[in-house]
């Protein structure tokens, strides 16, 4: 720790001391840990002082303790402040990647908690299948879904896993070019889109018949709002396969700037089971964008700094593991001069009538939502549409945490992977303070 920064934490600590005394809300700086992009800084407070007093100070603390924003968590050490670390080191995939191999099946990097555990997704996993990935602009969206794409291209074979890339902006994918996952090369033009998911969602039907999944099928989308708005059926297609994709090996990963209720059908957004949530600029985007109140989401910093949201369990705050287009591509280079050719996996012809078949799929389970929010009894025919159309209900039932149970689990089985050392927190200990 730099002399400067064990001043600045001693001094914050002190603000953060005085501003709570003011407000009779007393309360004591016990220590914190130091992570790459927060300071976390762990609360005592004096009996009678209730953590709604303190959350409601959150702007009088910021303007304290001279930063953009301070977020709160209650663990069971005490309540937690957090704020930016004013000498943030960079979470780099690279420095993170070669500790983790080799990962189980279809598994995707995302980035790292503050505490320096890393934070994977498993696509086959209920609670993630899907991923929705918002924020606004500079948030970091498209890097995010590099490093997922890179992860599971560097880390996967392609019989395993094959990747298709939608962008309308050309960009988000470059580094992927020459990778021999890629299903179809990059797919731009909306026609393009269209006819890809239409046999997609065929693939989807021959797949549930025969009880296939592999090789698992990554559909990676930036700027999905764009997407759904060139019309054309593609709404429903994508909302088809967020039903009933994961059985059949399809799986969503798609970026969007706020999936407010104007871009996106509620139907669409309850299928997708995992959120990963960027800086949004409001307290209402917020609320959009991870589907709950409080999260917290807008005052996230921006570049990198998100949170994992799934149903029923706390917000996880991770810092997303970042490549740049320049070393994906040289990192991807290497796997793709050792690589086999990949087979060949052509894609079904779709029937004109697919949309159509997919539209009355959907409109039976919005009708099947509209009952059960009404309280209605289920009649029997309509329990085989929710097979028919999988439908979850109104919100997916999902826990992060159990990717992350996972991710603890693999850490310790030393048969299948390399134990894995990554850098704990610095501790603090603030001076005076009983250790
Ligand atoms: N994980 C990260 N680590 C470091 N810098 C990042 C990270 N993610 C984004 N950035 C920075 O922020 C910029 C914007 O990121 P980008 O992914 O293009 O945002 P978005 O797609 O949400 O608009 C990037 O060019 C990069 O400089
Ligand atoms: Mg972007």
């Amino acid at each position: 720790m730099t002399r400067m920064l064990r001043q600045y934490l001693e001094h914050q600590a002190d603000e953060l001391e005085r501003v709570l005394l003011n407000h009779r809300a007393p309360a004591r700086v016990t220590g914190g840990t130091i992570g790459p992009r927060l300071i976390r800084f762990t609360l005592d407070l004096a009996p009678q002082v209730r953590m709604a007093a303190i959350t409601a100070l959150a702007d009088d603390l910021a303007l304290a303790l001279k930063v953009t924003s301070v977020r709160f968590e209650k663990t069971a050490q005490g309540l937690i402040i957090e704020i930016p670390n004013p000498e943030p080191r960079p979470v780099t995939f690279m420095g993170m990647w070669a500790d983790l191999q080799p990962l189980p099946a279809a598994t995707a990097l995302l980035g790292s908690t503050d505490d320096g555990a890393p934070l994977l997704a498993r696509l086959a996993s209920p609670d993630v299948a899907h991923v929705l990935i918002s924020g606004t602009t500079g948030s970091g969206k498209t890097v995010l879904l590099r490093t997922i794409a890179v992860s599971l291209a560097l880390g996967q074979a392609p019989t395993e896993v094959r990747l298709m890339c939608f962008d309308p902006k050309g960009r988000a994918f470059r580094a992927l070019t020459d990778t021999p996952h890629l299903l179809r090369q990059m797919i731009v033009e909306p026609v393009e889109v269209r006819e890809s998911l239409r046999s997609l969602t065929r693939l989807m039907e021959v797949r549930d018949r025969q009880g296939e999944h592999l090789p698992r099928i990554v559909v990676l989308v930036d700027e999905l709002a764009d997407l759904v708005m060139t019309g054309d059926g593609i709404e429903a297609l994508l909302t088809r396969l967020v039903q009933r994709g994961r059985e059949a090996g399809i799986h969503l990963v798609a970026a969007t700037q706020r999936p407010s209720a104007a871009v996106l059908s509620g139907l669409m957004r309850a299928n997708f089971p995992l959120r990963l949530v960027g800086k949004v600029v409001s307290a209402e985007d917020a609320r959009i964008a991870t589907g709950r109140g409080q999260s917290g989401a807008e005052s996230l910093n921006g570049r990198g700094d998100f949170m994992a949201v799934g149903g029923g369990t706390a917000a996880l705050r991770f810092q997303v593991a970042f490549i740049s287009e320049q070393d994906a591509r040289i990192e991807l280079d290497k796997v793709a001069a050792e690589a086999k050719i990949a087979p060949e996996l052509t894609l079904p012809e779709a029937p004109v009538e697919v949309e159509a078949a997919a539209q009355a799929a959907i409109d039976a389970a919005k009708l099947l939502a509209l009952e059960q929010q009404n309280g209605a009894p289920f009649r029997s025919n309509r329990q085989r549409e929710i097979a028919l159309c999988g439908y979850a209900g109104g919100a997916a039932t999902t826990r992060v945490e159990q990717a992350l149970d996972w991710m603890t689990a693999h850490d310790e089985s030393a048969t299948t992977t390399t134990k894995k050392r990554f850098s704990l927190p610095t501790f603090f200990n603030k001076s005076g303070a009983a250790a």
